[in-house]
């Protein structure tokens, strides 16, 4: 496994829309998710999508089942590899908190997301993945599938007063854990 280079906001290779895959449970995908798994935990990430490490791919892995220490009252979403994902919002309902992203190290803002969501897609074997989420788990479903359309949350943000960084929002998060 390798821990491979984050690509951060204002690469380019961040704004295009990812190709589907193609086949799946291919031993270069397996590396691939190896390598991903690595490099989210080496930052202490919610979540990966793979363009974020330059592979135009429709493939992002989230979850696991370490608490986070930043968000220990959060529920644990499971460790999922998610490939060609379709989301589906369900109903008209909103939340908003915070978020970050290794692709914007050292800045935080308050996004809107859809409260309440089904996702659909494939495993890193072809298996199919149907969930309906809400809260957090749904809030790092639509972040992470967001890197697969070339959007970054920061495009999301409609009020600019809730977007800053880190140590100066949340003094008590020390930059190693950023995200
Ligand atoms: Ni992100």
């Amino acid at each position: 496994m390798t821990i491979r280079a984050i690509l951060k906001m204002g690469d380019t290779r961040l704004l295009r829309k990812a190709e589907p895959m193609q086949s799946f449970d291919s031993p270069e995908l397996h590396t691939l998710i190896a390598d991903m798994r690595e490099t989210m935990a080496a930052v202490n990430g919610a979540g990966l999508a793979a363009p974020q490490i330059g592979v135009n791919l429709q493939l992002v892995i989230f979850g696991g089942t370490a608490v986070n220490p930043r968000y220990p009252d959060r529920p644990v979403v499971p460790c999922t590899v998610l490939i060609n994902p379709v989301i589906t919002p369900l109903g008209t309902e909103e939340d908003l908190d915070w978020e970050g992203c290794l692709s914007v190290p050292g800045l935080r803002g308050v996004v809107p997301r859809w409260s309440r969501i089904r996702y659909t897609g494939f495993d890193e074997k072809g298996q199919v993945i149907d969930r309906t989420v809400d809260g957090f788990h749904a809030r790092v479903v639509q972040h992470e599938c967001d890197h697969l359309v070339g959007v970054l949350y920061p495009m999301r943000i409609r009020d600019y007063s809730r977007f800053g960084f880190t140590e100066v929002l949340f003094p008590e998060i020390s930059a190693a854990e950023d995200d």
